[in-house]
């Protein structure tokens, strides 16, 4: 059986179901021609230590995504809690997305490290799928770094969410693993 896709209502199915996956938030960013780019993104995932990849998933009509893109190399900031309106200004597009924004320029490739994350990853655009509205891309990690301890911001069924105390279960050796 495959999905029908024309049926009424299947778009709000698909963001219900698909917004039940709860996720952190990251804004991945550039530098292009001298000038900072970016965009928030969720979909975002690790996908193998040995070479260390990772990967995300990004529209089609992303503006900012082709300049990412030309650099090859890109800034993956992981947001804490306290940095929702960071998210909603790099979810925009056609507008400004740095005004006010404070960050600095990552070791390597000098990428946007945005103040206050919580941590961040540079990468190379290894290779792109096409995948439907969206490239699934994947990248390279060539630097990381933690750079705070502080709680996620997560996004789940189509708001910005927050950690609550889990009940206390031990965690199995292979849980500490992933
Ligand atoms: C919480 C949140 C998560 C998002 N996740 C994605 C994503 O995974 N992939 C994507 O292409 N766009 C995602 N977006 C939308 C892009 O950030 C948005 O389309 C982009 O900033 C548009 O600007 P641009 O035209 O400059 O690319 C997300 C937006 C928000 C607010």
């Amino acid at each position: 059986m495959t999905i029908d896709t024309a049926a009424p209502a299947f778009d709000r199915r698909f963001r219900d179901v698909l917004g039940s996956f709860c996720s952190g938030v990251t804004v991945i960013t550039s530098m292009r021609d001298g000038s900072p780019v970016g965009l928030t993104c969720q979909s975002f995932f690790s996908v193998s230590i040995a070479p260390p990849l990772v990967a995300f998933s990004i529209a089609k009509t992303s503006s900012t995504f082709p300049l990412i893109r030309m650099a090859s190399t890109c800034c993956v900031n992981v947001l804490a809690a306290d940095q929702e309106a960071t998210s909603r200004s790099f979810g925009r597009t056609g507008v400004d997305k740095w005004s006010g924004v404070a960050w600095h320029p990552s070791r390597g490739e000098g990428h946007p490290v945005l103040d206050d994350v919580l941590a961040w990853l540079e990468v190379r655009i290894e290779v792109e799928y096409d995948a439907g509205d969206h490239v699934l891309v994947v990248a390279e990690i060539l630097d990381m770094a933690l750079e705070r301890e502080a709680d996620p911001l997560l996004f789940f069924r189509g708001r910005y969410a927050q950690l609550a105390p889990a009940p206390s279960t031990p965690t199995t050796p292979a849980e500490e693993e992933r």
